[in-house]
This record gives C-alpha cells, sequence and structure tokens, in this order.
C-alpha cells in the first residue's frame, strides 16, 4: 500500500496537495456529534465509552475525507487518570480539584494511568478496525505545562496567572509536578501507540504564557524529554508538537526538540517559520479558524496563501487553533475543495 500523504508529509516529503485535518475536528459544529452527544449524557461519558468515541472520531472522516483522523478524547483525561478529580461543568467548561500543596501532589499516581485509561486504548483499536487503510489516526495528550496549568487552577483561565505564581512560589513542587506529567504523557502516548495510533500529538496550548525561562523548563525540556523515550520505544511513530503562542521562541523549541511535525498558531508568519525552522520538519497550520465561520469568498485568498509560503516544504493543512462550535459545514466542505482544487 501507498504510504498515506499525511505520514508522507511527516517524514519530510512535500506533497501536493498538503494533506489536511483540522483540530477539534469531532465537535460541536457538527450535527452528527450533537447528537451523539445529547445520547452519552456527559462529555466524559463520551470520551469513556469506547463505540460512542469510535463513532465521533469517524463523523468527519465520514462526512469530509480528511487524510487524517484524531482520536475523540481530551487532555483533561490525563489528571483524571492521575487521581485528580476531573469534571466538565455544563455550559462552562472543565473543573478540576485544584492542587495546591506538595501531599495533593503526593496523592497522584502514575500506576492509575493504563488501567483508568483502558476504554480509550479499546477506542483506539476499535477506530483502527474502522477506518479506512488509507487514513492514519493521531493520537494525542496535553503538554505538561498547559496540563499544570488545568490542574493547579482547577480550570481554565485566560492569563494562567495561578499557575505562574505556583511555579514561583513552590518551584520545587512545580518541578515534581512537571517531571510527573512529563512521565504520565510518555506513558499515555506509548500505550496510545501500542493500541494502534499511526502518529501522536502533544498540545501546549498555553506555552505562550509562559516567560522566556519558565518556557525552556516547562515547556521545551519536558518536550524533548517525550520525544527522546518516544523516538527509544516506538522510532516510527511520528512525533507533532504544538507550542501554541511562543512566537519568536518556535525556533529554538524546534531545534531542541525536533519534533517530526510542528503544529503553527494562526499569529506566527508561516514564511518566517519556514525560514527558522529545519525544512525537513513538517509544518502544520495555520489557517485562523474563524475563516471557518466568515464570508467563504475570504478562504480562497487565504489558502493560497499559505500553499505559497509551504511550496515546497513539508506541510499539513490545518487551523492555527481548534475549529470552534459556530463554524459552518459549508466552510469546511470550501475549505478542501479549494485546497485539493477539486
Ligand atoms: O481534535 C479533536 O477532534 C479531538 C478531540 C479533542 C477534544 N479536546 C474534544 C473536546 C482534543 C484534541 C482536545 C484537546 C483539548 N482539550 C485541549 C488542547 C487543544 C486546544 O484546543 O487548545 C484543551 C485545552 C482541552 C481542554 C478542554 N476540553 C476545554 C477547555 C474544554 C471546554 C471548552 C469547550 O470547547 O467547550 C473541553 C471540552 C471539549 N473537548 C469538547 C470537545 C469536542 C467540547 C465538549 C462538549 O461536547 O460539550
Amino acid at each position: 500500500m501507498i504510504k498515506p500523504s499525511f505520514l508522507r508529509a511527516l517524514s519530510g516529503e512535500s506533497v501536493d496537495p498538503a494533506p489536511v485535518w483540522l483540530m477539534r475536528q469531532a465537535g460541536r459544529y457538527l450535527p452528527e456529534y450533537r447528537a451523539t452527544r445529547a445520547d452519552a449524557g456527559g462529555f466524559l461519558d463520551l470520551c469513556f465509552n469506547p463505540e460512542l468515541a469510535t463513532e465521533v472520531t469517524l463523523q468527519p472522516i465520514r462526512r469530509f475525507g480528511f487524510d487524517a483522523a484524531i482520536l475523540f478524547s481530551d487532555i483533561l483525561v490525563t489528571p483524571l487518570a492521575l487521581g485528580q478529580r476531573v469534571w466538565f461543568e455544563p455550559g462552562e467548561g472543565p473543573r478540576l480539584d485544584p492542587i495546591q500543596t506538595a501531599n495533593d501532589l503526593d496523592a497522584l499516581s502514575l500506576e492509575r494511568i493504563e488501567p483508568t485509561l483502558e476504554p480509550v486504548f479499546q477506542a483506539i483499536r476499535q477506530i483502527k478496525a474502522a477506518l479506512p487503510a488509507d487514513t492514519p489516526l493521531i493520537g494525542f495528550a496535553g503538554a505538561p505545562w498547559t496540563l499544570a496549568t488545568y490542574m493547579i487552577q482547577g480550570r481554565g483561565s485566560s492569563d494562567h496567572v495561578g499557575a505562574k505564581l505556583f511555579a514561583l512560589e513552590q518551584p520545587d513542587v512545580f518541578d515534581r509536578m512537571i517531571g510527573l506529567l512529563t512521565d504520565a504523557v510518555t506513558r499515555l502516548l506509548k500505550a496510545q501507540i501500542d493500541a494502534g495510533v499511526d502518529a501522536v500529538k502533544i498540545f501546549d496550548s498555553w506555552s505562550g504564557a509562559a516567560w522566556s525561562s519558565l518556557f525552556d523548563r516547562a515547556c521545551v525540556a519536558p518536550a524533548e524529554r517525550i520525544r527522546g523515550a518516544l523516538k527509544a520505544s516506538h522510532p516510527h511513530t511520528p512525533f507533532i508538537a504544538f507550542p501554541r503562542g511562543c512566537g519568536g521562541s518556535l525556533a529554538a523549541y524546534a531545534a531542541v526538540v525536533r519534533p517530526d511535525g510542528l503544529a503553527i498558531d494562526s499569529s506566527a508568519d508561516l514564511a518566517w517559520a519556514a525560514s527558522v525552522v529545519d525544512p525537513k520538519i513538517a509544518l502544520q497550520g495555520n489557517l485562523d479558524p474563524v475563516f471557518m465561520r466568515g464570508p467563504i469568498d475570504a478562504l480562497g485568498p487565504e489558502l493560497d496563501r499559505i500553499r505559497s509560503a509551504m511550496a515546497g516544504r513539508p506541510h499539513v493543512l490545518n487551523l492555527g487553533h481548534g475549529i470552534t462550535p459556530e463554524s459552518q459545514i459549508a466552510n469546511v466542505e470550501a475549505l478542501i475543495r479549494h485546497w485539493r482544487r477539486d
């Protein structure tokens, strides 16, 4: 069988047209997702039900024929599996019992990862059995710093001041937490690969909130360790990193972490990213998600700009962040048609 275009791009090949998938491609903008979600009850019930998680992973593949599927799960299953209480407040978002002291951290245990997340691994096996053979499956985890922001603050926040103060006030506990999360993410991704995913991605959604030396310590160093551990045990599985909002630190991040794919947020100039990142590393991105709900006419020129910035280098078309619930099916269809020149 010919290697799928997504895996070719991640092995450093320039593919034309570049493969396309969208962050959060299974989600509330799809009526079929909303229907399955209503049947499942809570959001976490959906994540821990292999049949339903399989169904929602496949929905965007059936409807749009994306070049890769992404496992339906959430980054917050990692703190949950470590033993922290995690729940979703309807209409609001995630909530966790905050980690405030060394004792709170000591109550967490790495040993629970594999048994607690067995329904996720079961979903991976079912998704692989049901996906078209040429559609790779992406597994993922939250990166340690982004997970720590939720674990410390107990919820999402816009400035992450709670987590940043924690790093200043309890540096030893903070470093132990990042170390524990680095091990947890490594174990989770290894188990996902063993269950059948074809590539893995870490989401460092809040790396842009870290000051430069905190970024080195809590984002770069853990990502480098995760990559090293995965390459030692699973050398053929591509590793994608997403240091969202890291700005001018992108070049240093790429040079140290050396991912096979580097996801780029919408604020970064792709031509600049191409000039500072090793040409063997596939760049993934970086259309602003608002194009999925704005006038369709605006899409073509923006996609052409991305295409020309990425000409001749390995590229995976994606958004610069997750697709939002307000997105329009017609915009997604237009994106795929224009990109594939259909
Ligand atoms: O990409 C995909 O289709 C796979 C599934 C996926 C989800 N979350 C499903 C989800 C992935 C890859 C994630 C990652 C995730 N989760 C991140 C990192 C990526 C990013 O967007 O920055 C983060 C920070 C989270 C944490 C999280 N999960 C939040 C803050 C929320 C609530 C906000 C919101 O959008 O409602 C979630 C819930 C969530 N995760 C939903 C989905 C489809 C919506 C929940 C619902 O159906 O009610």
